[in-house]
């Protein structure tokens, strides 16, 4: 890619690649993988919907697009400027916390986040990652039946979250559902509404929370997130709720997901199980190759803010581009058999976490959650079956690609948790209303 054109080069217009696209579009949910092959037949292209995007399908490209944040912006002007976020269409709300900013704001907040996301940081947390995975499988595991997403990929990534935030856990439930809906739910349609009510209710909880953690300031995210400072000035309380419900946001249905794909693919795969529990190191590239299979976001948005050039294109100051970061991650350019998983796939160079500074800021808590669940399922309940013609996935895969039900059956087994938690949450459920 290049900032300024060649005068010898031809630059071919954008008329030359434009395609019928549009991500919303029920072919994408219908077979991601298969519309990404189609798309990166021209791996830079342009569609009219939505205003007109390029769409960027190849791994090169869309991390370059990342990379590049000085040509590509994620901030959000709420309609006041260019920028225009993450999301095509633009959703001119407040803009979402860090993930749509740039530096040097981001850059400044990125750095004093960073440790609360160190692996040192993850790791102090591993043991109650484990008991939490402890009760929800305790809780389903005499039936011989469950929801892996209703019972366990679901609220247990939301469980881990408000213990980083230090909210009352017993919060995890209506978040979680929350969170789910907003991912699937089409934006117009009552049911929607209905979840963007629900939506501001969570929010009017984590303010009031923000306010006691001010009164009374703890070890934990939430208290962090209001001593933020931007140029030697703290953030102000409304900026800390945003970054809250950035980290509600982004921790929670993206892990649930990621668990989804790795569950469908094991009960269809059911020999990779043993071969996965002979060795706890076999873990960490197994659970990169899902990431690349599954690619939980979908893909992402950016606003160009300066003419540039790419593959003899020209995008101009304020074009939208689109990063499909599935296809990226499909790209057989760069992964051998790209659409098989291949559990010990070296040298897996997967954009699942996005690339450049926005790079996934809690990508070892994802990784650490997906090790602790699946280890305890694989252990717990190993001759799981999924019932897949009762599977019931996302419907709009254009941010993220997961499921909203996956009915499972196994032999039942004892419960082995003390308990504690189960009276802890089920005596002080919170009300939605
Ligand atoms: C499988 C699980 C996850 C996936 C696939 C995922 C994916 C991503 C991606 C693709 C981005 C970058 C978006 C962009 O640049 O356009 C991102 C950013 C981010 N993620 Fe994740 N994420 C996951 C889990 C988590 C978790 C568990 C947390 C928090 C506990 C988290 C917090 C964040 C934050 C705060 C950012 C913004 C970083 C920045 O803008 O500098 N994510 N994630």
């Amino acid at each position: 890619m290049t900032d300024t054109a060649d005068a010898t080069r031809r630059l071919r217009d954008r008329s030359e690649v434009t395609i019928d696209f549009d991500h919303h579009d029920p072919k994408l949910s219908a077979d991601r993988t298969a519309a990404g092959h189609e798309l990166r037949r021209c791996p830079v292209s342009w569609t009219e919907s939505h205003g007109g995007y390029w769409v960027f399908s190849a791994h090169e490209e869309a991390q370059e697009v990342g990379r590049r944040a000085d040509v590509f912006a994620s901030g959000n002007d709420d309609g006041n400027g260019p920028r225009k976020g993450l999301n095509i269409p633009h959703i001119a709300t407040a803009a979402g916390g860090i993930i749509e900013s740039d530096a040097p704001r981001h850059t400044q907040v990125r750095r004093q986040m960073g440790p609360w996301f160190s692996q040192e940081a993850v790791d102090a947390r591993r043991a109650q990652m484990d008991e939490d995975v402890t009760f929800f499988i305790d809780n389903i595991i005499e039936k011989g039946e469950a929801d892996f997403v209703k019972d366990l990929a679901g609220p247990f990534p939301g469980l881990v979250t408000l213990r980083l935030l230090g909210l009352p856990i017993e919060y995890y439930q209506p978040f979680s559902d929350i969170l789910h809906k907003t991912v699937y739910l089409p934006a117009g349609t009552p049911e929607r509404q209905a979840v963007d009510l629900e939506l501001l209710w969570l929010a009017g909880e984590v303010w009031q929370w923000i306010e006691k953690k001010k009164a009374d300031p703890r070890d934990d995210y939430l208290t962090f997130l209001t001593t933020i400072e931007v140029d030697g000035e703290r953030i102000q309380p409304a900026e800390a709720l945003v970054e809250a419900i950035l980290t509600i946001g982004a921790g929670l249905d993206t892990t649930t997901s990621l668990m989804g794909h790795t569950f469908r693919w094991l009960s269809r795969n059911p020999e990779a199980k043993a071969w996965l529990m002979e060795d706890p190191e076999r873990l960490g590239p197994a659970c990169d190759e899902f990431l690349r299979m599954a690619s939980p976001i979908t893909a992402t948005a950016r606003t160009v803010m300066k003419d540039h050039v790419v593959r003899d294109l020209q995008l101009r100051a304020g074009d939208r581009v689109w990063m499909y970061w599935h296809a990226a991650n499909h790209d057989p350019a760069v992964f051998e058999c790209p659409d098989e998983v291949r559990l010990d796939r070296s040298h897996n160079r997967h954009v699942a976490f996005a690339a450049g500074p926005h790079r996934c800021l809690g990508m070892r808590y994802a990784r650490a959650e997906w090790a602790a669940m699946v280890t305890q399922v694989l252990t717990r309940m190993p001759d799981f079956v999924v019932d897949d013609d009762a599977v019931v996935p996302v419907p709009d895969v254009s941010l993220t690609g997961g499921f909203i039900s996956m009915p499972v059956r196994f032999t039942p087994g004892p419960r082995i948790g003390t308990g504690v938690l189960r009276e802890t949450v089920t005596s002080r459920q919170p009300a939605t209303n």
